[in-house]
């Protein structure tokens, strides 16, 4: 019948939709790609509804393919006799895994149905954790930083997958950006830190983006000034 790409939210099992918690409840599998899916899709449904996936952890093409192909067939007959969901963080169609197992699913087996369930995305709860008005019209751009990556260019940047902080600060400061980074927002698991102070991040953690601005960029929404 139909796989349900559910999106769980940032982290915080009270982000997850009413949508999103209604299918959760409703479908026969909830299948999980990692540790911290896992973990806020057990604050909705019974173990007993889990089914995990493996991933290995490498960039070889190959296999991970092979991967998918394995995940897709384990969740397919699933899918074809009654419901499953495979619950990604945030937004399953944002940077997300869930992207691979719905061209897998569509590709090797085309008699299930597949729904996006939307989530709340890194892409926009960073907004409210950081305390940062995107105004309308306002251009903003998002991009990946991985291992000290500093894509510029734009006046305001969301970046994603900012490994190497200190790096990456040192890169955008000298292209005339401030900086302000967040890491673990609205998760329950680890610490929440926002900051712009890249000695506070160091340490490598998978979960930090960045919210860059050019210094020189014209945010003056002044309404209410004379
Ligand atoms: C592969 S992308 C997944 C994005 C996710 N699908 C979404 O819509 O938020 C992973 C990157 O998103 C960012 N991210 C996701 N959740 C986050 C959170 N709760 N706090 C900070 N960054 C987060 C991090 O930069 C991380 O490296």
């Amino acid at each position: 019948m139909t796989l349900y790409g559910v999106g769980l939210g940032p982290g915080d099992a009270g982000l997850l939709t009413v949508r999103g918690a209604q299918v959760l409840d409703e479908v026969d599998v909830v299948y999980t790609p990692g540790r911290l899916s896992r973990s806020v899709a057990l604050e909705h449904v019974p173990e007993s509804r889990i089914g995990d996936l493996e991933f290995p952890m490498t960039r070889d093409e190959a296999e991970l393919r092979q991967a998918w192909k394995s995940a897709a067939s384990d969740v397919a007959p699933t899918a074809e006799d009654g419901d499953a969901a495979f619950v990604t963080l945030g937004d399953p169609n944002v940077y997300s895994t869930f992207g691979h197992l719905r061209r897998t699913i569509e590709r090797f087996h085309p008699g299930v149905d597949v729904e996006v369930v939307p989530g709340v995305s890194s892409v926009t709860a960073f907004a409210a954790a950081l305390d940062v008005e995107i105004a309308a019209g306002s251009e903003l751009t998002l991009r990946e930083a991985s291992g000290g990556d500093a894509p510029v260019g734009p006046d305001r940047l969301i970046l994603f997958k900012v490994t190497d902080v200190p790096v990456t600060h040192e890169k955008l400061v000298d292209a005339g950006y401030e900086v302000t980074y967040g890491r673990r927002l609205f998760m329950e698991q680890g610490e929440t830190v926002i900051t712009d102070d890249p000695t506070e991040l160091a340490d490598r953690d998978y979960y930090t983006l960045a919210y860059a601005e050019r210094a020189d960029v014209d945010d003056d929404h002044a309404l209410f000034e004379s």
